[in-house]
C-alpha cells in the first residue's frame, strides 16, 4: 500500500486502530487463559497495563493478521473484526466482536490523543468483564477472523492473500449479544460486545 494513502485521515484513524486492535486481540487471548499466564509478559500501552504474548509466533498471528487489515479499515471495508473460540467439533463457543465504523467523509485532522484516549477505555474495561465471558473447554481453539462490508478487489495487494474466504459452522439461531464498551463519537466508532449460542440453540449432538 502506498504510504501517502495513510496521510488522510481515514488512514491515520485505521493505523491507530491497528495497532489498537493487535493489543485489544491479545487481551482478549490472555484473558480467556487458555495459554499459561507466563506466555504474557506486562507491558504498557496508552498508559494502561496490558499483556504482549512472549511466544513469538503468537506475537506474530496477530500482529500479520491485523496489519493485513490495515488497506482495507483505510477504505471503510473492514465491518467487524472477531476472535471466535471453537470448541473440539469446531462450533464457535463465544466470539469477541471489534464492529468498527470509520466515517469515509470525514475531512478534518484527526486528533490521535483523543482517539487513543477514547480507545484506552475499551482496554481498561476487557479485563472486568471476565466474569460476562464463557468458560473454555479444554481442547478449544480460536482464531481471528475479519467480516467485510464489500469484497475487496481480487488484486488490491499482498495484504489480502493472507485473508482467505472461510466458511465455519455457524450459529442457527441468532446469537445472544452482551456489550462490553462502545464509543460512537466522530470521526470512528467502535462497539465490542460478546456473541453467545442463543438458550435455544439446537445442541452438537455427541453420538
Ligand atoms: C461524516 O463526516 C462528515 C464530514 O465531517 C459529516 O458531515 C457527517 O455528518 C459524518 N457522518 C456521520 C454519519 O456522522
Amino acid at each position: 500500500m502506498d504510504r501517502k494513502d495513510l496521510r488522510t485521515p481515514q488512514g491515520e484513524i485505521a493505523r491507530i486502530l491497528v495497532e489498537f486492535l493487535e493489543v485489544a486481540i491479545t487481551s482478549v487471548i490472555f484473558l480467556k487463559g487458555i495459554y499459561p499466564n507466563g506466555a504474557f509478559e506486562r507491558r504498557r500501552y496508552m498508559n494502561v497495563v496490558v499483556h504482549k504474548a512472549r511466544h513469538p509466533q503468537l506475537n506474530e498471528y496477530i500482529h500479520t493478521a491485523v496489519v493485513a487489515l490495515l488497506p482495507f479499515i483505510n477504505k471503510g471495508l473492514v465491518d467487524r473484526v472477531a476472535v471466535i473460540f471453537f470448541d473440539d467439533g469446531d462450533v464457535p463457543i463465544e466470539r469477541f466482536v471489534f464492529k468498527l465504523n470509520v466515517n469515509q467523509s470525514y475531512n478534518s485532522k484527526v486528533e490521535g490523543a483523543n482517539l487513543e484516549f477514547s480507545l484506552r477505555s475499551f482496554l481498561i474495561k476487557l479485563p472486568v468483564s471476565e466474569p460476562l465471558t464463557k468458560v473454555l473447554p479444554r481442547n478449544c481453539r480460536w482464531e481471528i477472523m475479519a467480516y467485510f462490508r464489500s469484497l475487496p478487489e481480487a488484486s488490491t495487494s499482498k495484504d489480502a492473500e493472507m485473508w482467505i474466504p472461510t466458511d465455519t459452522k455457524q450459529w442457527q439461531q441468532p446469537p445472544t449479544i452482551i456489550p462490553i464498551k462502545s464509543m460512537s463519537s466522530e470521526p470512528l466508532g467502535l462497539q465490542l460486545y460478546l456473541e453467545h449460542p442463543s438458550l435455544s440453540e439446537p445442541k452438537n449432538e455427541e453420538k
